[in-house]
């Protein structure tokens, strides 16, 4: 079994490790493993109940007070601390007297039904069950140290905060249970489930650095020009890859597959320095150095040679620092990668019957069953220079599907556009974007979209945060940057986000405030459509 694609994208959202100093106690709250007795899909149907894992924060509570909740999506609950204890939840919890709280999302960390995973008992995984979790919860949820509060939703306001997949989730929580969450924060909600996900790289291709950008297309097509156009010629093949570092040559797919994967860095940007990552500056200072800055081996010999077979001038010294740089930066995870993927074939024969259980198990299950979200590189417009090789088809980046689940049918993506896709719009449902966010064109913020007014009720905002504004240097306004905040301690120590990170922040407390004064107007609970 290949290694999954650049983890699918959303995996990990952020990297909050480095954030994680608070955590909180936790909780179990029990809700039936299956809301939908009328559904074949589930069948055979269950009556039984299994606990979902769920934490909150009551130091800004009074009584009154709405519920924020945060929906914790494709990952361990507790990687989520971060978002409770600091950023735009807390911001809201201290302006309105609120409940922050994280429920964990079915059969992620440990809020798994069923002891064993196994390709049957798999299938109450689904976007509309683990919405009626939400929906459950927000209907029964009682405290510990709170109860003699209401804190349901028919007495109190909830506003469900989300981010990427989670995004999308509490978009979806206030269209299909309107009279249970008041308001949601969609940001970076994927809205729209997309098979054929090539999209993905655009906004890395048109908002990294230039010369980097470039630098990559530059050797994707000297590779691709070596392996599709000179298809037949193996020897060449394994020249090629034994100058990247593999002596014994490994599948040509899973070879470019390998090269793509510091584009996985770029996601994981973030403006504060404690929760993101460095690593796409430090793979773009690399690649467009000058200087060689790896000594060169024996094999990186055969780099001319290679360029003349692929049509490229082979006295350039600009492509050949470039590369070379490039192959020192990437042969040092050559020998983890082939580790890996010797790892990955014996689980597969261990494994098999069941299930592992865990957060990437578990995602790649509700992509191949509704979200799609492949990302292939041959399906790439021809007249867009690719950032990955066109020797990665659908079928390969798909192929978690057979292998994993016996799955061989499309992903039923109408499960999930049924509300709406990229056109998603609901009143007090704020629609938050960053504009190099590579999830943008699976959101309402698509590139070629027109553009929407953005009102109080239905916030439409793109973060665009000029380069010099960010610490790697890089354009951003990435993957949900308006959800994680400062510590006190860093505002004490006088640290700050960039003002328009600020500005955002604020911005979602003040409309936020205007949707809680609605409740208040309208004597709270009613249904209000
Ligand atoms: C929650 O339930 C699980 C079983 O689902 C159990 O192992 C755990 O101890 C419970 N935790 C708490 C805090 O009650
Ligand atoms: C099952 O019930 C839900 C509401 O609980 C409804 O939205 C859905 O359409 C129903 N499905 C069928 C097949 O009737
Ligand atoms: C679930 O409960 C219903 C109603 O009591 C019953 O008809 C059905 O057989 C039960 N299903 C299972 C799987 O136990
Ligand atoms: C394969 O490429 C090598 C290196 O360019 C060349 O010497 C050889 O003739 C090629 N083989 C074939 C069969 O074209
Ligand atoms: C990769 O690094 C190893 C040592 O870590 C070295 O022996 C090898 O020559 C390097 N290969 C390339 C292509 O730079
Ligand atoms: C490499 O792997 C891909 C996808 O699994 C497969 O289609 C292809 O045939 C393999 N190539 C070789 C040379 O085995
Ligand atoms: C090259 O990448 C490595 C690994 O990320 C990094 O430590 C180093 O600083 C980079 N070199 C330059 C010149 O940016
Ligand atoms: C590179 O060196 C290794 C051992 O140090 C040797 O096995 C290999 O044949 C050399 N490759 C080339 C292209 O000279
Ligand atoms: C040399 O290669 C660089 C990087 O690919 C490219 O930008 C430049 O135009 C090339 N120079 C010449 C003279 O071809």
């Amino acid at each position: 079994m290949r290694l999954s694609h650049l983890s699918l994208g959303l995996l990990p959202a952020l990297l909050p490790q480095a954030l994680a100093t608070t955590t909180y106690k936790t909780h179990n709250f029990s809700a039936p493993i299956d809301h939908f007795h009328n559904e074949t899909r589930y069948e055979p149907h269950s009556n039984s109940s299994f606990n979902l894992r769920y934490w909150f924060d009551p130091q800004y509570y009074k009584p009154g007070g709405p519920v924020i909740v945060i929906a914790a999506g494709e990952t361990d609950g507790t990687d989520r601390f971060p978002f409770l204890s600091q950023g735009i939840v807390t911001q809201l919890a201290k302006a309105y007297n609120g409940l922050g709280v994280i429920l964990e999302h079915r059969y992620y960390g440990e809020s798994f039904p069923f002891a064993d995973l196994t390709l049957k008992n798999i299938r109450f995984l689904s976007t509309e069950q683990s919405l009626a979790d939400y929906a459950y919860f927000a209907q029964h949820a009682v405290f510990p140290g709170l109860e003699e509060h209401d804190l349901t939703a028919s007495a109190t306001p909830w506003i469900a905060y989300g981010g990427s997949y989670a995004g999308a989730q509490v978009a979806f929580l206030r269209k299909v249970y309107p009279e249970i969450f008041w308001g949601a924060v969609s940001s970076s909600g994927v809205t729209a489930a997309i098979i054929d996900y090539w999209a993905y790289f655009e906004p890395i291709r048109n908002f990294g650095p230039a010369q980097c950008i470039d630098a990559i297309q530059t050797r994707v097509d000297f590779v691709d020009r070596i392996l599709i156009d000179h298809a037949e010629n193996e020897t060449l093949h394994a020249q090629l890859q034994a100058a990247f570092g593999f002596s014994t040559p490994i599948n040509n797919t899973d070879f470019v597959n390998f090269l793509s994967n510091p584009l996985g860095a770029f996601q994981s940007r973030n403006w504060d320095p404690a929760v993101g990552s460095y690593e796409f500056r430090h793979y773009c200072d690399n690649i467009t150095a000058a200087e060689p800055l790896y000594t060169p081996t024996n094999y990186t010999a055969l780099l001319p040679g290679l360029l003349e077979s692929a049509g490229y001038d082979k006295r350039n010294k600009t492509l050949l620092a470039n590369l070379r740089n490039e192959i020192g930066y990437l042969n040092s995870s050559v020998q983890s990668y082939l580790e890996e993927q010797a790892a990955a074939q014996v689980s597969d024969v261990a494994t098999s019957g069941s299930l592992s259980k865990d957060s990437g198990t578990s995602w790649n299950y509700q992509v191949c069953t509704e979200w799609g979200y492949f990302m292939p590189g041959s399906t790439v417009p021809e007249d867009i220079r690719p950032l990955l090789s066109r020797l990665i088809t659908l079928e390969y980046t798909s192929n978690v599907c057979p292998e994993t689940f016996n799955i061989d049918t499309a992903p039923d993506v109408s499960q999930v556009n049924k509300h709406g896709g990229l056109d998603f719009s609901y009143p007090r449902v704020a629609i938050i974007g960053g504009v190099a966010d590579p999830w943008r064109d699976a959101t309402p913020h698509a590139e070629g979209l027109p553009g929407r007014e953005s009102s109080d009720s239905e916030p439409f905002i793109l973060l665009d945060i000029p380069a010099e504004d960010v610490w790697d240097g890089i354009r951003g306004g990435v993957h949900h940057w308006d959800q994680n905040g400062l510590s006190e301690e860093e505002v004490a120590q006088g640290e700050r986000p960039p003002w328009l990170v600020e500005e955002l922040q604020e911005e979602i407390v003040r409309f936020v405030g205007g949707w809680l004064g609605e409740w208040d107007q309208t004597g709270g609970g009613v249904a209000d459509l």
